[in-house]
């Protein structure tokens, strides 16, 4: 989708972080949007930030009714959709025997099912439209694990492989419909200030105590900010790019990978941990 300038964007996660970001970037391009969030105070703030015109809608991307109701609310107001930004996301930190089951449940819930209810909710309207794109944010831990991130792991690699498929699926049915899927590092945004959920339980253990550290820093000191990530993601969803890595330096990682599951070599921790 090579002109934004006009159209209409959905963002869920909207509030906060990349999802704001994606949200200036694309309203500097002349798009206008709506905002999905849990957070209602910063879709307020966020709403009342961009130069635009903004619909929001308080929604949670773990409720399919959630998303469904985003769906009329946005066609009520703009009459078309052009482009879905499955955006929100949070993560949970720690070892295997450290996460509850119920952590487990909820990244799930929100990572990966967060995606798929945006993609049933929309993906009707876009198909009848016709001129249309989807932006699924998976994550550099879509393609590379980690240790202490299991549960992040399993959900951001659902979405590539749901992306993936769905590509195929698009061309199957002869659609002009575009996919990318969204693979940013660790950048600076509310993502480790997982307090603010009640889901959230605090990492405590030897695998939690090691990597958490680790990922923050990762986070504070990567030199990409939220907003040049929107800016490469807005480029690649213009190139009609499906995989968007904004940090070209991990693709040397993902090579690794690649290659130890070519080579049949067993999996070897060297992302920096
Ligand atoms: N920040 C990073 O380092 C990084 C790296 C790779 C991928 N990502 C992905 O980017 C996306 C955005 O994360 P971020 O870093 O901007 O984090 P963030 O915490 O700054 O923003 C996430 C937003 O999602 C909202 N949200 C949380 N649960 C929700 C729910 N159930 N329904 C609707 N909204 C909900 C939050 O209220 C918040 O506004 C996520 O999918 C994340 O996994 C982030």
């Amino acid at each position: 989708m090579d002109q934004l300038a006009g159209k209409v964007a959905v963002i869920t996660g909207g509030g906060s972080g990349l999802g704001l970001a994606l949200a200036r970037k694309l309203a500097a391009e002349g798009m206008a949007l709506v905002l999905a969030d849990i957070d209602e105070a910063a879709l307020a703030e966020a709403a009342a930030s961009l130069p635009t015109e903004v619909l929001t809608a308080r929604t949670d991307v773990t409720d399919y009714e959630d998303l469904a109701a985003l769906a009329t609310a946005s066609l009520e107001r703009f009459d078309r959709v052009n482009l879905l930004c499955n955006n929100a996301g949070i993560a949970a930190f720690g070892g295997v025997l450290e996460m509850e089951l119920a952590e487990y449940r909820w990244v799930m819930d929100v990572d990966f099912w967060g995606v798929l209810h945006g993609i049933k909710a929309f993906l009707p309207h876009l198909l009848e439209h016709g001129d249309g794109h989807i932006l699924n944010t998976a994550s550099v831990s879509g393609f590379l694990t980690q240790p202490g991130l299991s549960a992040y792991n399993a959900a951001k690699f659902g979405v590539v492989a749901l992306s993936e498929s769905l590509v195929y699926e698009l061309e199957i049915l002869e659609s002009q419909i575009g996919v990318s899927v969204l693979a940013p590092a660790w950048v600076k945004t509310r993502i480790f200030d997982t307090d603010r959920y009640e889901q959230a339980a605090a990492s405590s253990g030897k695998i939690g105590e090691r990597v958490v550290p680790a990922m923050r820093a990762f986070a504070e000191q990567g030199r990409l900010t939220a907003d040049d990530v929107a800016e490469r993601t807005v480029a690649g969803i213009k190139e009609g790019r499906f995989y968007i890595f904004p940090h070209k330096g991990i693709l040397k990682f993902v090579g690794h990978r690649h290659a130890d599951i070519s080579e049949m070599r067993n999996p070897s921790v060297e992302q920096g941990l």
